[in-house]
């Protein structure tokens, strides 16, 4: 039942700030601000010296999200893999502790059977997955469920911020166990992963500004998107969403690889989407944009009333979040990428829902 909503994926981006919360809860014991581990999972982090992440598409850039939180706060190690490519390459897993796969279906051909390379290489394994009967749940010793409810767009949006929210309080939780984060910063960042219901309803308020930028996006074929630090799997995951459901050719870059190849596509025809809130990365990030403007590249700059008041170019469709620690950055700037690719599509007339030549589950290799 879409509600009030004229397709599942509007539903589903306005379902976010409720199951971020209800995800949060999973992790975090609300009364005391102490993360914990569902019933489902018992890791001791206290011995993870290294993990190893794997995931498909949308799942695939929660985990590298993941990787930048359990290396900033808790100090674990993390390799990173496409799950297609986790089960073939033949990594020595003998110094890896954990190995962690994320899963919106938790039918996802690849990631199953990554999973099951993994045990049978004598791995302990955890996974962040949606559908708790799913055989990924079934058969991952450890289970940490997202609470984002049933996700019926083709185009993953509330599972992505669950998965987000799972993998930042298992960071805090890991770091706590490890003895990289005191019981006061413990409280801190919880605090601070509680306000990111609050934070994601702002963002989407900002949707009749995006879709007056969607009716000029409609009108591109190529996009580029750009991020850097916490920011660079936003970029990533936000030109999946908009080539998934508007058929625009779009890629995302670390921002700092542009002048490394990309920077050739860049004239006044190409819009370059830049994710860039105030944080350690900014500054950099900057630079970059204004490599961007110099050769006419049109630029949609997403930060806060702090970095759109350091007018880094002359010209940018500016839109402004609240202002928030880089922690959530994550989870409440891909909102607008998800609006952003939503109101394209629509603008296109292309099947939301349905994207063409995808499944919501893919169940082959
Ligand atoms: C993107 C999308 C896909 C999935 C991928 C993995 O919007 O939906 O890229 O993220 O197929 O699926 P799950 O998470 O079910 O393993």
């Amino acid at each position: 039942d879409k509600g009030n909503h004229r397709h599942f994926m509007l539903k589903e981006i306005y379902e976010q700030p409720e199951v971020v919360g209800h995800t949060l809860g999973a992790f975090v014991d609300l009364t005391t601000g102490r993360t914990r581990l569902p019933a489902s999972a018992s890791i001791d982090f206290s011995t993870v010296g290294r993990m190893a992440l794997s995931a498909c598409g949308t799942g695939y850039y929660a985990a590298l999200v993941g990787r930048y939180y359990f290396e900033r706060y808790a100090r674990i190690a993390c390799d990173l893999d496409v799950a297609s490519e986790f089960r073939y390459r033949e990594s020595p897993l003998d110094d890896v502790d954990l190995a962690l796969f994320v899963s919106q279906s938790g039918e996802t051909a690849d990631t199953l059977a990554s999973l099951r390379h993994a045990k049978a290489e004598g791995v302990d394994t955890a996974a962040i997955v949606n559908v708790d009967e799913s055989t990924i749940a079934r058969e991952a010793a450890h289970v940490l469920p997202t609470l984002a409810g049933p996700e019926i767009g083709v185009a993953s949006t509330k599972a992505f911020t669950c998965q987000l929210m799972a993998l930042a309080a298992l960071a805090i939780r890991a770091g706590v166990a490890k003895g990289r984060i005191s019981p006061a910063q413990e409280l801190e960042l919880t605090r601070t992963l509680q306000e990111a219901p609050r934070l994601v309803n702002e963002a989407i308020k900002l949707e009749s500004q995006i879709e007056q930028l969607a009716r000029e996006m409609a009108t591109k074929s190529h996009a580029l998107f750009l991020g850097r630090g916490f920011s660079f799997p936003l970029a990533m995951e936000g030109a999946l969403k908009l080539k998934e459901i508007s058929y625009i050719h779009a890629e995302g870059y670390a921002a700092g690889e542009l002048k490394h190849g990309p920077i050739a596509l860049i004239d006044d025809t190409m819009p370059v989407v830049v994710i860039a809130p105030h944080d350690r990365s900014f500054e950099k990030t900057a630079s970059n944009v204004q490599e961007v403007a110099a050769r006419g590249g049109k630029i949609i700059l997403l930060t806060d009333a702090r970095g759109a008041a350091a007018r880094i170019v002359d010209e940018a469709y500016t839109i402004v979040l609240p202002e928030m620690p880089e922690i959530l950055t994550p989870i409440v700037y891909a909102i607008p990428l998800q609006l952003l690719a939503y109101h394209t599509a629509v603008q296109m007339g292309t099947d939301v829902d349905q994207p063409r030549n995808l499944a919501k589950s893919v169940t082959v290799e």
